[in-house]
């Protein structure tokens, strides 16, 4: 018997790896978390399979869902949103199974700052703009942030900022960061990335405002930085055609030569 912690994808049912898939079709028990992940995955849960929102339930109560399928010998699919390695309330989980000797594996998925570019038709780290992405949150109510890591501390850096669970505080986010950023810095805002009802705003922290028009409540991601609409950037050398490489030799470099 196995958990097998599955990353569910941002919202289209067919952005679930092959593996996940797989695993949810031979698993009889399923625990989703139903805020996030897509209804149209348990389609692929086994006839007869017990299937369980784990939205209203507190961490107790899905531990013992979990024990008792262990108990009976049958493995279990554990679906959160994108990806389990941020946000997902997958750490806490695996401490449980662990001290009770249950086993499980993990199965990524992809995130939602990866949908949220793909529905901008954007790359993140631009050569001569910028090179590192931050995820990053705002405090909430269940999470306070550890001191040292505020929106400003990273805006400092001036790398892309793709700013998760804070659509709510919207105005605070571009408060923070318009000093580091400058107004006329790009900003986006996608909700429901990949999801048929997707929606997104391309606009400046100075004019964002006014383009959001008020939609402040439904699941958004925040991405922020220079690279986003760029369009002055330098081509990367790895494709130059002057650009010595072991799966291109150019050159005279012995490294790459056949058989090097
Ligand atoms: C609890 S976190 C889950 C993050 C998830 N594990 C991931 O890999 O992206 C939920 C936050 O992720 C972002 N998010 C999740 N799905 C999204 C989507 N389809 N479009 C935009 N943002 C999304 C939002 O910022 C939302 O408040």
């Amino acid at each position: 018997m196995t958990v097998h912690f599955i990353g569910a994808g941002p919202g289209a049912p067919d952005l679930i790896t092959i593996r996940g898939r797989d695993l949810i079709a031979s698993s009889p028990v399923c625990l989703f978390a139903g805020s996030l992940v897509p209804k149209a995955l348990l389609g692929h849960c086994p006839a007869g399979a017990r299937v369980i929102d784990t939205a209203p339930m507190s961490l107790d109560m899905i531990i013992a869902e979990i024990a008792a399928a262990h108990a009976a010998g049958q493995d279990v699919a554990r679906l959160h949103s994108g990806d389990l390695s941020v946000w997902s309330a997958m750490g806490e989980q695996l401490r449980r199974l662990r001290a009770l000797g249950i086993p499980y594996d993990v199965t990524p998925g992809v995130p939602s700052f990866a949908a949220a570019a793909a529905a901008l038709g954007a790359e993140l780290t631009l050569p001569g703009v910028v090179q590192s992405v931050v995820l990053t949150r705002t405090s909430g109510r269940a999470s306070a942030m550890p001191e040292g890591e505020s929106l400003a501390a990273f805006a400092a850096t001036g790398a892309t900022l793709a700013i998760h669970l804070s659509v709510h505080v919207l105005d605070r986010v571009v408060l923070e960061l318009t000093p580091h950023y400058g107004a006329d810095c790009p900003v986006a805002v996608v909700w429901r990335a990949s999801w048929p009802d997707e929606r997104v705003v391309v606009a400046t922290l100075g004019t964002l405002d006014a383009a959001v028009a008020g939609e402040m409540e439904r699941t958004a991601l925040i991405l922020v930085g220079r690279a986003i609409g760029a369009q002055e950037f330098d081509e990367s050398r790895l494709y130059a055609h002057d650009y010595d490489r072991r799966f291109r030799p150019v050159g005279v470099d012995p490294r790459f030569r056949e058989g090097a």
